[in-house]
């Protein structure tokens, strides 16, 4: 709703929809009553609108899109009844202005914003634009290079920023609403043509339209096939085209384009998923709301390698005390160097004003090779190499030194959590903090939870992926834990595809094509080959262990690919060697080039093991791969490893470059249809009966019995299955 109250000759409009004031039906109806009312009113002079609770607007209900009644249309037609008062109107910003919460701001003739508040119009990121005139009356007050800027990435700005991008009329530090009612009061009876947006020009450049064809391609390079950003440029042209109400049409009609796209949904879908995945619980009855975490006041990393280094990182960046510790002074000093390269660097990218980076200070952060400097510190982290002997020698060692309530977690990427634990005399303080690479820039952290695992060390974990600015997402213990689990069959599935007739161009081109960042082959050569490798043998599955008389292509009576093992046998590691999949420039090169060796090994393997080569088109391709993945994503939900799809669903889009405008792939099995998923399931498990990876799921198949269930009601099935049982 909205309050309505004098302060005398001001009328104060207050915004009160609790927690972030978003733009309901209710508070547009109460705003346009208030707007009403002061306007009625002879004692009323002025108008201020400002937010409850120190937040001004988080713009439109993102829950409400979907909804007939969504409240699109009012809004901007508000924004234009706030611009033509004829009493002078002053936003009040506090907080957050954004989307719909701005665009009401940019109706208003004055904006008096709090040094603290953030600004922007995030509409892109939901797949959209901004409907409400946003396209239309930024361009005119801040120009059109900052306008796209702002409009094109959906980036919050700071209070300090906007003052100077003219934004915001003032920034202050002490009270927003009292400045904001003190201006209210300073321009009464001024002139208010000048300050209706809409009635401005938009400021001119001096080469307009090549501003704009430069602009457009750097759109469309950075959308990786999103549409709204493309979209939201041609609103903003229209601009700088037409007169403003042609745009205002113009930008309606981009939006209803936008607004029925799938690509909408889905992001919609992403961001509410992010949050639904904060609430936690186990199959143990623990659960975000009843869980208390413990402070984390300082941190340990043990190993400095590729993982260690990002994760010091993060921790310094979050402003954690960190003591750094490697296994010999040779491995200190290469992993010092390569820690305070990435803390130069990130010094660099900070804004300026924020606060600096305090790395040289010994307390903020230590390194070492001594293990007594873990006695007081609240939480270890341990990367070192993925070997349950030495990770258990680990902690055994942290057991007995670390002070008895400090967290003990592993990077590993797919151990057994309770077999680590089992070192321990703690098992309920272990807790897997499965970091991506490069850890201090990937967004999400797997929090794997082991059978002793406290439900305080889970709360601590999620706490200090929030600290640490990253999408803490809580799972249960299986081998390879939920990313890497459903990684295995896509990944398997295009080594198949080699082996039957296609390349390691062709698999990539389709599934980047599809949306990811890097296809499976470049992704592997980008991690390594050797990693994988040494997993297969550690499991028998390559190597001396594996008993003599085994067929080259069969372990355990299913198909297996000895191709990726080949290829580390000749010393092709990937990116690292120069040579994988793909062809290198030089040994850690970045550009792949398909390599003549790799097709002629492959026609020589097929040769051998009697395939016959045969052309597999995209469509096969993409099926085989993702319905796979997708199909472990069902076996992970039966299994009680994750609460519900959107955790999988943010896992992949945070930490394995899935398409966000494609929502995840639990939500893209949605939009495909389950029945369909499930019949080319079968297909492929037909012609392949050797593969249990496609063999469909059980979950799969009682959901697709029931037709295609909303995405949001499939743990209802699970469960009605499970109390039958
Ligand atoms: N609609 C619905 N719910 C919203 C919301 C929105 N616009 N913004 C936030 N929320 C909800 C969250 O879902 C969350 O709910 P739960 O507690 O039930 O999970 C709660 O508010 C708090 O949000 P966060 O957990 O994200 O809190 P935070 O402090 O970390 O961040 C925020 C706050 C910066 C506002 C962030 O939530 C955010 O970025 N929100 C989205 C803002 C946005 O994109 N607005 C544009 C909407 S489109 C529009 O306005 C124009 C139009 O008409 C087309
Ligand atoms: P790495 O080989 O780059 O680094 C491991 C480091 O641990 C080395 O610097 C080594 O000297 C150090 N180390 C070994 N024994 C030690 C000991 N006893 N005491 C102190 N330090 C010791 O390995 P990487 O890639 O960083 O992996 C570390 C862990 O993170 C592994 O469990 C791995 O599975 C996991 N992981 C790796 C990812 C990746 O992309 N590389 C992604 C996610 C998890």
């Amino acid at each position: 709703m909205a309050q309505y109250a004098r302060s005398p000759a001001v009328a104060v409009i207050r915004l009160r929809n609790p927690p972030v004031n978003t733009l309901s039906f209710a508070v547009l109806q109460a705003l346009e009553d208030g707007l009403e009312k002061a306007d009625a009113d002879p004692s009323v002079k002025a108008v201020m609108i400002c937010g409850e609770n120190g937040k001004f607007s988080a713009g439109a209900d993102i829950r409400g899109f979907s909804s007939p009644n969504r409240p699109v249309k009012s809004l901007a037609a508000l924004v234009s009844l706030i611009e033509s008062s004829k009493k002078p109107v002053v936003a009040a910003i506090e907080g957050i202005a954004l989307g719909g919460g701005l665009e009401v701001a940019l109706g208003c003739h004055y904006r008096v914003a709090h040094v603290k508040a953030r600004m922007g119009l995030p509409e892109v990121t939901l797949g959209l634009l901004p409907g409400a005139e946003g396209t239309q009356r930024l361009p005119r007050l801040i120009g059109v290079p900052a306008a796209l800027d702002m409009i094109t990435t959906g980036k919050h700005i700071p209070a300090t920023e906007a003052l100077k991008l003219g934004l915001v009329d003032e920034v202050v530090e002490e009270n927003t609403v009292e400045a904001a009612i003190r201006l209210a009061n300073k321009v009464i009876g001024q002139p208010l043509g000048p300050r209706r947006l809409s009635l401005k020009p938009v400021p001119k450049l001096p080469d307009m339209e090549a501003f704009l064809s430069q602009a457009r391609v750097r759109v469309k390079k950075q959308a990786q096939g999103c549409l709204a950003p493309e979209l939201c440029f041609q609103a903003v042209r229209a601009a700088t085209q037409m007169p403003f109400a042609d745009g205002v049409r113009r930008e309606r009609e981009l939006f209803m384009v936008l607004l029925s796209s799938g690509q909408a949904r889905a992001l919609q879908y992403a961001f509410l998923a992010e949050r639904a995945a904060q609430k936690w619980t186990t199959p143990g009855g623990a659960s975000w709301s009843s869980a208390t975490p413990q402070p984390v006041r300082s941190a340990a990393v043990i190993g400095l390698g590729t993982m260690g280094r990002g994760i010091v990182t993060s921790l310094v960046k979050a402003n954690i005390p960190v003591v750094a510790l490697e296994q010999d002074l040779e491995y200190l000093n290469t992993g010092r160097k390569a820690v305070m390269l990435l803390l130069e660097r990130e010094a660099m990218k900070m804004e300026v004003g924020a606060q600096t980076l305090d790395f040289h200070n010994p307390a903020r952060l230590q390194f070492t090779v001594d293990f007594d400097s873990l006695r007081d510190v609240d939480l270890v982290i341990e990367a070192v190499f993925e070997n349950m002997a030495l990770k258990k020698e680990i902690f055994h060692k942290l057991s007995r030194i670390c002070k008895p309530g400090a967290l003990l977690c592993t990077n590993t990427s797919a151990l057994n959590i309770d077999e680590i634990a089992s070192a321990t005399s703690r098992p309920q303080q272990v807790i897997g903090t499965h970091f991506f690479s490069p850890a201090h820039v990937m967004r999400l952290l797997e929090i794997i939870y082991g059978r002793h695992t406290s439900p305080t060390a889970i709360a601590t974990a999620v706490q200090l992926a929030k600290a640490l600015k990253k999408v803490g997402v809580v799972v249960g213990n299986c081998f390879g834990f939920v990313g890497n689990r459903m990684m295995f069959p896509y990944v398997q599935q295009a080594v198949f595809l080699l082996e039957e007739g296609s390349r390691p161009e062709a698999v990539d081109r389709v599934l980047e094509d599809f949306g990811f960042k890097i296809g499976p082959f470049r992704m592997s050569d980008l991690a390594g080959l050797d990693v994988g490798w040494r997993s297969r043998q550690g499991q028998g599955l390559t190597g001396p262990s594996v008993p003599a008389g085994t067929p080259a292509r069969q372990r355990q009576g299913q198909r297996y690919s000895p191709l990726p093992d080949l290829l580390c046998e000749s010393g092709r590691f990937g990116q690292k060697t120069g040579k994988g999949w793909y062809q290198y420039e030089k040994a850690g090169g970045r550009t792949a080039t398909p390599d003549p060796w790799l097709h002629s090994l492959l026609a020589q393997y097929r040769d051998t093991h009697g395939i016959e080569p045969r052309f597999i088109d995209q469509e096969e391709i993409l099926e085989r791969c993702l319905f796979s993945l997708i199909n472990e994503g069902f076996a992970i939900l039966a299994e009680g490893i994750a609460s519900g799809p959107e955790h999988l669903d943010v896992i992949y889009i945070n930490g394995y470059g899935w398409p966000k405008h494609k929502g995840g792939p639990m939500f893209y099995a949605s939009t495909v249809g389950l029945p369909r998923v499930l019949a080319k399931l079968h297909k492929y498990s037909e012609a392949h009966p050797d593969v249990p990876g496609l063999q469909p799921s059980a979950f799969l198949k009682k959901l697709a019995a029931v037709g295609n269930p909303p995405i949001k009601e499939w743990m209802s099935y699970l469960s009605q299955q499970s109390s039958r049982l």
